[in-house]
């Protein structure tokens, strides 16, 4: 009999505790700590390997044995750091519904053009996953559907059939009869990913998961896996919305930083090859309190229209809503305003901030737009017209510079955006037709933006930062 011992490991971060508690001490996530058993296998004297392992010298190694697949879509290349690698599991994550089967039927069709794709379904019946792929017009003799639960089942399938991909979707619907609990438990999933890991490296065959994010504690998400699998994309967006981002957060193969943009029709997933221009496209008309802003997601520039409304609120706790934003750079941003500009007092005020398409800003090059759209909002004056603004804020009210300016710019020049608002001091060259404003600080930004006096009276100080 093997030996186990027992952890306990939250389904909504994967943190592993020796001792159950109602709350996760890691993500502070309340009753998601689940039984795992770490299984201690004996060794079988038939699992040592013939030779044994020897060192080589790095520069002997081969560099890669089999080149990568590539698909026919660039946004899923890019994602996976140029194409599929032989061996590979990686992982799909994203909120049931936002499309993660179709996004891997749509890849199943283009990798069936050249080799057989196995794709295992365990939540859908076979029916049900013809009818998608004849919807994303996927529909291919070499996709090989396989509905199943079991893992050694899905294991000899993969090893029978030595595919170009395989696909199991869902990774919570796998079970492994070896091990206790239902399928979707922390053990079950960890286990059989596990599996499948040591399964795609043996025989070279690339392997897709999908993993449900649930807030429903008694299935284990995507992050329990993310340090087992080689590459861990997550597919966000608004169901309701057309946009879907497929971000990268872990590639052995490839940056981490990168994200595909794809956009939701009546056929499926269709990739967007220009996102700045389909964020623009749904952006509102300029208003108080809307503003451009330019981030890098990975080696790209995106143009994302950021919109803030302040609401007085004398009654009730005021409350401070972030789309797309990280709260805590909101606070500070509002910090930093209150401080450096006359009048402004959040106190007594609700903030919502909110990032048009579903995009997530995550570099802080955007707070200096952020500044400016609550300002807007709050003198109820529209920023200028072609405006794209761009800059990091520090906590004294200074502009920071911010990395790949000049690609920023470019982009916002390509799109016929006419002025930009720019930390004092970068050297990057600039486009033409792109008026190009330095400003220093947080008040130099105000004053450049609503040039002529604001009709609630003169609050803001002359450029530089002002004591008050
Ligand atoms: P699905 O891929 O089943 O989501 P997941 O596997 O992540 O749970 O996608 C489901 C949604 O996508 C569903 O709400 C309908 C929508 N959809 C379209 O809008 N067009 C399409 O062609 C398809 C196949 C799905
Ligand atoms: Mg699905």
């Amino acid at each position: 009999m093997a030996k186990s011992t027992i952890t306990y490991v939250c389904t909504e971060c994967g943190g592993e505790s020796l001792r159950w508690a109602g709350q996760c001490p890691h993500c502070h996530a309340w009753n998601t700590l689940q039984e795992f058993q770490v299984k201690k296998a004996k060794r079988e004297a038939n699992t040592r390997p013939l030779e044994p392992a020897r060192a080589l010298p790095l520069n002997e190694i081969a560099p890669e044995d089999a080149p990568r697949q590539r698909l026919e879509w660039g946004e899923l290349n890019r994602v996976l750091g140029g194409g599929i690698v032989p061996g590979s599991l990686v992982l799909i994550g994203g909120e049931p519904g936002v499309g993660k089967s179709t996004l891997l039927m749509h890849a199943a069709g283009q990798v069936a053009r050249s080799g057989k794709v196995l794709y295992v379904s365990g939540e859908e019946s076979g029916q049900q996953v013809r009818m998608r792929a004849e919807r994303l017009d996927s529909l291919h003799p070499g996709i090989l559907l396989l509905p199943e639960n079991d893992l050694d089942a899905i294991c000899e399938a993969i090893r029978g059939e030595s595919p170009a991909l395989a696909i199991v979707d869902s990774i919570q619907t796998v079970s492994d009869a070896g091990f206790e609990g239902s399928a979707g438990s922390v053990t079950q999933v960890r286990e059989s990913a596990a599996r499948l890991m040591r399964l795609a490296k043996e025989i070279g065959v690339p392997i897709f998961l999908v993993g449900h994010v649930t807030k429903d504690g008694s299935i284990a998400g995507p992050r329990v896996l993310e340090h087992i699998v080689d590459t861990v994309l997550y597919l966000e967006g608004d169901r309701r919305q057309e946009l879907r981002i497929l971000r990268v957060t872990k590639n052995r193969f490839g940056s981490a930083e990168e994200i595909g943009v794809f956009a939701m029709g009546e056929a499926g997933l269709e990739e967007v090859a220009d996102p700045s221009a389909a964020i623009l496209a749904t952006a509102a008309p300029v208003s108080p309190g809307t503003v451009i802003v330019a981030v890098l997601e990975g080696t790209r520039p995106l143009l994302v229209e950021v919109q803030s409304l302040v609401n007085k609120n004398e009654n009730a706790m005021v409350r401070r809503i972030a789309n797309g934003v990280d709260v805590n750079r909101l606070h500070m941003i509002l910090a930093v305003l209150e401080k450096r500009l006359h009048g402004f007092k959040f106190g007594n005020s609700d903030v919502f901030v909110s990032v048009a398409g579903g995009i997530r800003i995550t570099e802080p090059a955007a707070d200096l737009g952020l500044a400016l759209s609550i300002v807007s909002n709050v003198v109820n004056r529209p920023m200028p017209d072609g405006l794209i603004v761009i800059g990091e804020l520090g906590l004294t009210g200074e502009v920071r510079r911010v990395g790949q300016l000049e690609r920023r710019l470019h982009e916002a020049a390509r799109h016929g955006l006419t002025r930009a608002l720019i930390p004092a001091g970068a050297r990057a060259g600039r486009p033409s037709g792109l008026d190009v404003i330095e400003v220093r600080t947080v008040a130099e930004a105000v004053s450049a933006a609503f040039p002529s006096p604001i009709k609630s009276g003169a609050f803001i100080e002359e450029a530089g930062i002002s004591v008050s």
